[in-house]
């Protein structure tokens, strides 16, 4: 069913928890209800906010916003190896990934604790520690909005990339993500190598499906702010990537910055989260607004942060990493 909002206060329908208002909410559950909040022609200006785990409001919204609310998952076949689904863009991706840890299947584990919804995570492609959405996701179905009908899209046509999607260009603002289907194993394929993954599975007995969910849990609680505690978008830029010629110059000039092969060969993908660390800016503050103490990837709310100010700590930012390794970061966030 259709519930609608107006003048709403989106304080708790962001992680950033900054006090901005939409002018009008609308959750939907399914196709019918979409059809229903289009059905007086498209309004000139809407947006799906999702957990809005990855949006930074620099101002009120006018216009409205379209949340996902159900959580159904639904098995679609199970060859005795591999299982399929039908998860509801509603559906709180971690819940999905305790779904299939408990059922002993594998496939997203390593996406553990990933804040958000289901239907968002194609959008950006979520990713961490080795693994990466797509590696999972079939298809997604969405309602296109101009021309009133229910699409599915298969993965190969999704434009998967790293953080990237055909959701983020030629699809966005047309399609409203409504389900994904997504294949998981009974086979084992655990994915230990990055960063302190095996180490942590190995404190805990050793790699069952179980004991990587709880290490990568265990890593995440541990850099990563907790959004009810501290607002906060998660990495609120993007890795860059770069020519392997200048990404090898700058590995000679600091040898102890992470470097890692890109999907293009002639590329590779910095750490932003070091590169702002050593420009000083770890655990730095103004105003309201600061750099995480544990991860430099994450900026934080301290309270009572305004988007504005925001987005101007995230220029400064920007420019600090310019002007000390003359490399541009993107933001990862969606601004507003
Ligand atoms: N690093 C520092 N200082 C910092 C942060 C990182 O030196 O303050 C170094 C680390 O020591 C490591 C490297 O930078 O050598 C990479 O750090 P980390 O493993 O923490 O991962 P990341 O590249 O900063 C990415 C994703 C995260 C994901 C982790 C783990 C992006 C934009 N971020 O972060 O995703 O959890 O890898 O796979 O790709 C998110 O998207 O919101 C997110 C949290």
């Amino acid at each position: 069913m259709l519930k609608e909002f107006h003048q709403i206060n989106l304080c708790d329908r962001n992680s950033f928890h900054v006090e901005q208002r939409a002018s009008r909410l609308a959750e939907f559950e399914n196709e019918e209800d979409l059809r229903q909040l289009f059905s007086d022609g498209i309004p000139p200006k809407w947006y799906v906010l999702s957990g809005g785990n990855n949006i930074l409001f620099s101002k009120d919204y006018e216009g409205l916003l379209i949340t996902p609310v159900s959580r159904r998952i639904t098995q679609l076949d199970d060859n005795g190896t591999q299982v399929r689904l039908r998860v509801d863009a509603g559906v709180e991706w971690d819940d999905l990934v305790e779904w299939a840890v408990e059922r002993q299947l594998w496939g997203i584990e390593n996406l553990s604790l990933i804040p958000g919804k289901a239907g968002a995570a194609p959008v950006q492609n979520i990713g961490a520690y080795g693994s990466e959405a797509k590696d999972a996701i079939r298809s997604v179905t969405m309602y296109d909005v101009e021309s009133d009908t229910l699409l599915t899209l298969d993965a190969a046509h999704c434009e998967f990339g790293y953080r990237e999607s055909i959701f983020k260009h030629r699809l966005k603002g047309r399609v409203i993500i409504t389900s994904i289907e997504v294949e998981l194993s009974r086979t084992p394929s655990p994915r230990l190598d990055y960063g302190d993954v095996r180490q942590e599975v190995e404190a805990r007995g050793g790699v069952t499906l179980r004991n990587i969910r709880e290490a990568v849990c265990a890593i995440r609680r541990h850099k990563l702010p907790d959004t009810a505690v501290l607002g906060n978008a998660g990495s609120f830029f993007k890795n860059p990537i770069v020519d392997k010629t200048l990404g090898e110059q700058l590995k000679a000039q600091y040898p102890d910055m992470p470097l890692y092969p890109a999907h293009d060969d002639s590329k590779c993908k910095l750490a932003a989260g070091w590169l702002i660390d050593r420009s000083g800016l770890k655990g730095f503050r103004r105003g309201n607004v600061g750099v995480h103490e544990r991860q430099a990837l994450v900026l934080v709310n301290h309270g009572g942060a305004t988007g504005t100010e925001v987005i101007a700590f995230a220029r400064m930012v920007q420019e600090k990493v310019m002007e000390t390794f003359g490399i541009a970061i993107d933001t990862e966030v969606n601004i507003l």
